[in-house]
């Protein structure tokens, strides 16, 4: 069995999760796993596709949403679909119906939506950073979690989602990436700066510029918050207002190295 795992993850929650469901379906056969960044078409005769993304605004990001119309071809043999988000929270987010519809057009039958509670990697205005603790607890049992939603599909019964306001949430989805372009101006870099280059290289839509008078945020930022959360040295900060990073991969690496 061919088996297909995209996503998109701006700052690791997406990946891990990702990761985790490609564990839990090694016994089923042969595993392609990359994140949408890497742009690797999913082809006519995927057996089983998996396509994730973390919840922006009640929806997956508009990225997501046009590379899967784009990157994935109609299928030719009676290919199964699995999607799935991670967020802060379970309620209002329709990022998995919205996958779902248009995978179907595409020749999917799906046969698993799974909302994976993560870790908030956005804390600015009314927002908190959750407490260390959580942060642990819900990194350390998403591979549990993902194994037990494989555990629990029952492939011989497809789901049929209803598509009553899809319209809309994708519009939704449009309109935030128009604002987070103009959001993304309130990203500023300070003197701590050491000019490394490592946002420049690493931020998914190109939107950040380095010269001789620093580190520039243009007009196409998609909000992810990649770019704090990765500098090195916390040189950046959004409104004015420095944050404590969140670096999933290394508290997951430390988890690991405890146990
Ligand atoms: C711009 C933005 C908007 C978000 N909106 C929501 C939201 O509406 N609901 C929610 O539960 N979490 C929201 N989150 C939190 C993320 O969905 C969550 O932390 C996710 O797991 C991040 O995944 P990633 O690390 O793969 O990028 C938002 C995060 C960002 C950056
Ligand atoms: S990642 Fe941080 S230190 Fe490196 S260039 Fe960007 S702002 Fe400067
Ligand atoms: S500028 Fe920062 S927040 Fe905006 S898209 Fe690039 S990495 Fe993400």
């Amino acid at each position: 069995m061919k088996i297909e795992i995209r996503y998109f993850s701006g700052t690791g929650n997406t990946a891990i999760t990702a990761a985790a469901l490609g564990k839990a379906l090694k016994e089923l056969g042969e595993i392609s796993i990359s994140s949408i960044e890497e742009n690797i078409p999913v082809g006519s005769d995927t057996d089983l596709l998996i396509l994730g993304g973390p919840i922006y605004a009640g929806n997956i990001p508009e990225k997501l949403i046009r590379w899967l119309l784009r990157n994935v071809e109609s299928n030719k043999c009676s290919g199964k679909a699995i999607v799935f988000t991670t967020s802060a929270g379970l309620k209002n987010a329709f990022g998995n119906k919205s996958m779902s519809l248009k995978l179907i057009k595409k020749g999917y039958s799906i046969y698993g939506t799974a909302a994976f509670e993560m870790p908030r990697n956005y804390y600015f205005g009314s927002y908190e950073k959750p407490a260390s603790d959580i942060i642990k607890e819900e990194l350390k049992s998403i591979s549990e979690k993902s194994a037990d939603f494989i555990r629990s599909i029952d492939w011989d019964s497809p789901i049929k989602p209803d598509s009553k306001g899809i319209l809309q949430l994708d519009l939704f989805a449009e309109l935030f990436s128009v604002m987070a372009r103009f959001m993304g101006k309130s990203y500023r870099v300070d003197e701590s700066c050491i000019r490394c280059g490592k946002c420049v290289k690493n931020c998914p839509t190109r939107n950040i510029r380095m010269n001789e008078n620093g580190v520039k945020f243009n007009l196409s930022c998609m909000h992810c918050t990649r770019c704090l959360h990765g500098c090195p040295v916390n040189a950046i900060s959004y409104k004015g207002i420095k944050y404590e990073q969140y670096k999933p991969d290394e508290i997951l690496l430390k988890i690991q190295e405890n146990n």
